[in-house]
């Protein structure tokens, strides 16, 4: 969708007008609406019949020719980016036929940084995965349009704003294409050979494969275990965005499991198809490269993704299976279906290891109890910095993307570490707060910076998405499917903007 700015009055298609509630009539500064329009929106408001609560939408038609949603911004008061973004996807929501495919928006009564979130509503809710349907010809949709009319003065600093924001959006919807796609297509190496294609596109990225036999040869025993079980064989794949900046860096981490069985310990069959979102999180780190990417960010981030299947066979690991990771620690396998934590324990160790970051944050859709804890509302976090934790939650909160604090306790990764014949176990001890003895195992896996006394541990955050990066019914910014969650977060939080 392309979204452009205008400091002119024209109208081109429908009208999108974005009022305040209690406002009962069109205010004067609107200029440039047909007549017939301009009274139709009068009565209404006049009468009460529209009042312009938060996300209310109304669609008129003037006996003209000219045809105008309206959308509600709630209270002007309490009217803030966040109210802006979700009204202009609203706006995009409830678009039907009749609208046609050519929006122009005249606001009144906002700053720059508003216009440009209804803007980037807009363009977040504007998508749909289409991409295995049968499109008749004639039925194709032409791409829908959107025109913002705003002031001389403020022309400038909109079109970066909107150009910014069309930059990251393209991030997110790269993550739910890649979160929306069948699992039959979006399996280990064709995640990879994506990331390989999409690096062309850029001159200051990198992406580097470790295949199957790669991965065993380092030892990356964690990601090896759970993807053995399928025909098509584990990998990560390293994302590199300006690899010639010095000095220490954020590296970001993803869980991403393909497809979810549960392996020998098989998960039931209700809802099983699901688990085509268990990449969730890689789809996480190459959507923030990508929209890092295509912002010009022109710092060094690197990303890391554990790609693999989780299938039953006759090469599947066992329950009971002992398994020596990258970092030389042994896990006992006690349940399959806890795969998550295993490919990550090998992700986590690399990124300590082969670069210096400056923080370490995973995503993954890692349990189920997290959505037990959060519903799909939040992302669970954890971090070993309560300021950094405080960051990155404050990060989410800037662009509306929920993350929040969880514990980090001693006890539960005393818990994990219960283990008769192995450093650690992949199972706590029962179901209770499994959110938390999945990350407070993450947390062996994150290595330390220094040695002997002057050793401390990289600083590292935990982010669980299983709630987050789909089913997200209240989320505005998506209809359906995989959500994108966090590559505006990441964005926020790595460039501070
Ligand atoms: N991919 C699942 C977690 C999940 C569940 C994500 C539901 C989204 C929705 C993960 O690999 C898993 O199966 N975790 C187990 C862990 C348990 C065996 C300790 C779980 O949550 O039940
Ligand atoms: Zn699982
Ligand atoms: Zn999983």
């Amino acid at each position: 969708m392309q979204v452009t700015i205008s400091s002119g009055n024209n109208i081109n298609g429908t009208l999108v007008l974005p009022l305040f509630e209690g406002e009962e009539a069109l205010p004067e500064s609107v200029e440039g609406i047909p007549s017939s329009l301009k009274s139709q929106i009068n009565v209404v408001l006049g009468d009460g019949d529209f009042k312009a609560k938060a996300n209310a939408t109304m669609t008129l038609m003037g006996t003209d020719g000219g045809k105008a949603i309206l959308i509600g911004l709630g209270k002007q008061a309490k009217a803030d980016a966040h109210a802006y973004r979700e009204a202009g996807a609203t706006v995009v929501a409830s678009l039907k036929k009749v609208h046609g495919n050519e929006l122009t928006v005249v606001f009144h009564d906002a700053g720059v940084e508003n216009m440009a979130a209804f803007g980037e509503g807009m363009m977040l809710r504007n998508y749909s995965y289409d991409d295995y349907k049968q499109v008749d010809e004639d039925d194709e949709k032409p791409a829908l349009a959107a025109r913002i009319n705003c002031s001389e003065a403020n022309a400038t600093a909109l079109s970066e704003a909107v150009e910014r924001a069309a930059a990251i959006a393209s991030g997110v919807h790269l993550s739910r294409d890649l979160g929306n796609c069948p699992p039959n297509d979006m399996y280990p190496m064709a995640f990879a050979l994506k990331a390989e294609e999409w690096a062309k596109a850029y001159e200051n990225v990198k992406v580097e494969i470790i295949d199957y036999e790669s991965a065993k040869r380092q030892g990356m025993g964690g990601l090896v275990a759970v993807g053995m079980g399928s025909a098509r064989k584990p990998c990560m794949v390293i994302f590199t965005l300006n690899g010639d900046q010095k000095g220490r860096h954020p590296v970001l981490v993803g869980k991403g499991i393909t497809f979810d069985t549960g392996g020998i310990s098989l998960k039931p069959g209700a809802n099983m198809d699901e688990m085509k979102y268990d990449m969730g999180g890689s789809a996480t780190v190459f959507g923030t490269m990508e929209a890092l990417a295509a912002s010009g960010y022109g710092g060094k981030v690197v990303g890391i993704t554990c790609m693999a299947e989780n299938m039953p066979s006759s090469n599947a690991q066992r329950p009971g299976d002992v398994i020596t990771t990258l970092s030389g620690k042994t896990i006992e396998v006690l349940n399959t279906d806890a795969e998550g934590r295993l490919v990550l324990s090998d992700g986590l160790w690399k990124a300590g290891t082969d670069f210096d970051p400056e923080y370490i944050i995973d995503f993954a859709t890692l349990t189920g109890a997290c959505v037990v804890a959060l519903g799909h509302e939040a992302t669970g976090l954890w971090s070993n910095d309560d300021d950094f934790r405080t960051r990155i939650h404050e990060a989410g909160n800037d662009v509306g993307e929920l993350a929040w604090p969880m514990p980090l306790l001693p006890a539960f990764e005393k818990e994990m570490t219960n283990s008769k014949i192995a450093d650690t176990r992949n199972l706590g001890a029962g179901r209770w707060g499994g959110a938390n003895t999945a990350a407070a195992f993450l947390k062996q896996f994150v290595p330390d910076r220094g040695e002997g006394d002057d050793a401390e541990q990289i600083t590292w955050a935990h982010m669980d998405i299983a709630g987050t990066y789909w089913g997200a019914k209240t989320n505005k910014m998506v209809g359906y499917g995989a959500t994108g969650v966090h590559v505006r977060t990441m964005v926020r939080l790595i460039t501070g903007e």
